[in-house]
C-alpha cells in the first residue's frame, strides 16, 4: 500500500507518496523547479545542479538537489530563497557558457534570471545530463550508448564508439537532448558570444508578468507546472 507524508514547500502543506522526489511533488502541485537533467519516470543522479532547494533542518538550512531528495514526512523545503535564485542563476551562468548553442539550455537560464555570462565560452557538444544515457537504457532497455572516459574527455558514445546492434534508432536520444535546438538566431560565432535577441524578449516578459510562466512553451521534455514565485 503506497504511503503518503505531509511536507511543507515554501509554506504550503502538500501531501506525497513515500519515495517520491521533492521535485516531482513541487513540480506537481505548481511549483515551478528549474531542471535540466530530470526526466520524470526515469533514475536521477543530480547531475545539472539546477534543481537546488534548501532543506530546513533543526533550524538549518542545507542545500541540495531536489531530484534526489526524496519526500520525507514533516520535511520543509524552500525553492525560492535569495539564496537559491543566486546559486541557481550561478549554475545557469556556467551551463551557457558550457553551451552557448543550446536554445534549452539559453532558455533556462533566462528563466533562472540570466541576462549576463560571467564566464568564458566553451562551446561544448555535451553538458554531461545524461537524459540520452538514461532513456536509452531504462526506457528502451537498449543500453545503446554510455559515458566514456574520466574529467574533460568525458563524454556520451557507443561502446567502442561503434553504433551496436541493440541501438533500436528510435531518435529518443537525440530527441531528448538539449543540444539539439540551436538559439533562435542561429549557431552562435566567434565573437558573437552573448545571449540571443529571443531570450532577451522572453526575459522582458517574465520580468513584466513575473506570475505568468512560460517554461512549458519552451523546449521540449522539459515539462513542468506553471511558475509559483
Ligand atoms: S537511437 Fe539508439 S542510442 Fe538512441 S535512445 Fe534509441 S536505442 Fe538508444
Ligand atoms: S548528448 Fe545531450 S542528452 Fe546526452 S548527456 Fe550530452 S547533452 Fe545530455
Ligand atoms: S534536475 Fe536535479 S540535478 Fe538536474
Amino acid at each position: 500500500m503506497l504511503q503518503q507524508v505531509t511536507l511543507s514547500i515554501d509554506g504550503a502543506q502538500v501531501e506525497a507518496v513515500r519515495g517520491t522526489s521533492v521535485l516531482d511533488v513541487a513540480v506537481e502541485y505548481g511549483i515551478c523547479i528549474p531542471h535540466l537533467c530530470h526526466i520524470p519516470s526515469l533514475s536521477d543522479f543530480g547531475g545539472c545542479r539546477l534543481c537546488v532547494v534548501e532543506l530546513i533542518e533543526n533550524s538549518r538550512s542545507k542545500v541540495t538537489t531536489s531530484c534526489t531528495l526524496l519526500v520525507q514526512d514533516d520535511m520543509v523545503v524552500r525553492t525560492n530563497t535569495e539564496k537559491i535564485r543566486k546559486l541557481r542563476r550561478n549554475i545557469a551562468e556556467l551551463l551557457v557558457a558550457q553551451a552557448p548553442n543550446s536554445r534549452a539550455i539559453q532558455d533556462i537560464a533566462v528563466r533562472c534570471g540570466v541576462s549576463q555570462v560571467r564566464y568564458p565560452f566553451r562551446n561544448e557538444s555535451c553538458v554531461l545530463c545524461g537524459r540520452c544515457v538514461r532513456l536509452c537504457t531504462e526506457l528502451w532497455s537498449a543500453r545503446a550508448i554510455g559515458f566514456v572516459g574520466r574529467g574533460k574527455d568525458r563524454h556520451v558514445d557507443f561502446p567502442f564508439g561503434v553504433r551496436p546492434d541493440v541501438c533500436k534508432q528510435c531518435q529518443a536520444c537525440v530527441q531528448h537532448c538539449p543540444m539539439t535546438i540551436t538559439p533562435c538566431d542561429g549557431p552562435m560565432e566567434p565573437g558573437e558570444e552573448r545571449l540571443c535577441g529571443k531570450c532577451e524578449a522572453q526575459l522582458l516578459i517574465a520580468e513584466s508578468a513575473p506570475d505568468s510562466c512560460i517554461w512549458c512553451e519552451l523546449g521540449v521534455g522539459f515539462g513542468c507546472a506553471r511558475h509559483a514565485s
